[in-house]
């Protein structure tokens, strides 16, 4: 018996509606499988926590954290509480940073019974690699002369160590599925960093030669996503390309509710964390109607990570199914409740034993 040591932190808001949903839902994946089970510790992290200890998580939260094979959290923020800025610095960013989380990946894909967007959204089914930790988004850089006459410089960080795991995390993530990985990129237009990219990315493809590689600029890739999103398996991108390109992502799958993502630590150091992309959505906390797919889906997520692919992707077919008979939530036309939607997850899962 394998048995995962998991800290759940649900957060704020429908954090802890979904978060609950899911280990109910993960509990029973444990039970038909028969040979995993979870062991879930739930931290109280999150903006009434800092009200009442004026810190978003302990001094030692990370050492606490660090015992655990994985973090799967809910969604952190509440904006009537804590501004923004501190609820996410103080627990995401932290964790992100100091665990070394230095990959982003979001799929996404079209359920059957949701509605797409998009007019003519065909069947996409793709995941996008983001590199997490550089790139564009780093503190280099500095402004001088205030005023009229004022220059800001922004540097971007792209590392051979950092660029090529990104692609060889997105090599390996393609070999197991449609065995094709696009890169995006802009060296027609950013002069030193893309050309780099587009090196380090030809030289990591030589060790994967049976996955099939293209090449996109980032303006071009992300008119495709809208026009033609079933053309793309794995897509491998810069910190500031990946974060736009999934949000495209989780707008043509029809609702954030819906949409799944990981924070991969690779070196093996420290737990990956795994969370939905949506929020806390303050509208709706309470009510009963959060969509608890995103948070689900994610735990499929983790269970990939721990190495249960089968049973992960049983626990995705059965999601879909119940979207496919249209058990749905408000957000994606339903009238069906948070509870309803687990309930129906977790009878189809035992059904399915
Ligand atoms: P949000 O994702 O919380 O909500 C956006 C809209 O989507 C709302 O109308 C909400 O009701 C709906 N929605 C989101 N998740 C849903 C679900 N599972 N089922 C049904 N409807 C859902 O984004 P918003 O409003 O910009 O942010 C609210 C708070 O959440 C802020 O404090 C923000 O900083 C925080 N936030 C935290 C994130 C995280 O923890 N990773 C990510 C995004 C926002
Ligand atoms: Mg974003």
């Amino acid at each position: 018996m394998k048995q995962f040591k998991v800290a759940t932190i649900p957060g704020d808001g429908i954090g802890k509606e979904v978060v609950p949903a899911a280990t109910d839902v993960l509990d029973t994946v444990a039970e038909i499988h028969g040979g995993i089970s979870f062991e879930f510790t739930s931290f109280p992290y999150s903006c009434e926590y800092y009200l009442e200890h004026g810190e978003m998580m302990p001094e030692d939260g990370l050492e606490r954290l660090q015992e655990y094979d994985s973090i799967f959290l809910g969604a952190v923020g509440n904006k009537a509480l804590v501004p923004d800025h501190i609820s996410l610095w103080g627990l995401l960013i932290k964790i992100r940073r100091e665990f070394e989380q230095a990959i982003n990946i979001r799929p996404a894909k079209l359920l059957s019974g949701v509605q797409s967007p998009l007019v003519n959204p065909n069947d996409f089914d793709l995941i996008v690699v983001r590199e997490n930790s550089e790139g564009e988004y780093s503190s280099v850089g500095g402004r001088i002369f205030r005023g009229k006459d004022e220059i800001a410089i922004q540097n971007g960080i792209f590392s051979r160590r950092g660029t090529s795991q990104a692609m060889n995390f997105a090599f390996e993530l393609a070999s197991k599925r449609k065995k094709h990985v696009t890169s995006a990129t802009k060296s027609n237009g950013i002069y030193h960093s893309m050309p780099f990219w587009d090196e380090v990315f030809e030289e990591v493809s030589k060790n994967y030669p049976h996955v099939e590689t293209d090449s996109q600029h980032i303006d071009a890739l992300a008119a495709f996503f809208v026009t033609q999103p079933e053309r793309f398996d794995v897509i491998v991108a810069s910190n500031l390309f990946g974060d736009i390109l999934t949000d495209i992502g989780a707008g043509i799958m029809g609702s954030v509710g819906i949409a799944p993502a990981a924070n991969i630590n690779v070196n093996g150091k420290y737990p990956s964390m795994f969370e939905p992309v949506h929020g806390s959505a303050p509208d709706i906390i309470g009510k009963g109607i959060a969509n608890p797919i995103g948070q689900v889906w994610t735990a499929k997520m983790m269970l990939d990570h721990f190495g249960e692919e089968e049973i992960g992707s049983v626990l995705l077919d059965v999601i879909e199914s119940t979207t496919h008979d249209r058990i749905l939530t408000a957000d994606i036309g339903g009238v069906y409740t948070t509870q309803e939607v687990t309930e129906e997850i977790i009878t189809r899962l035992k059904e399915r034993a």
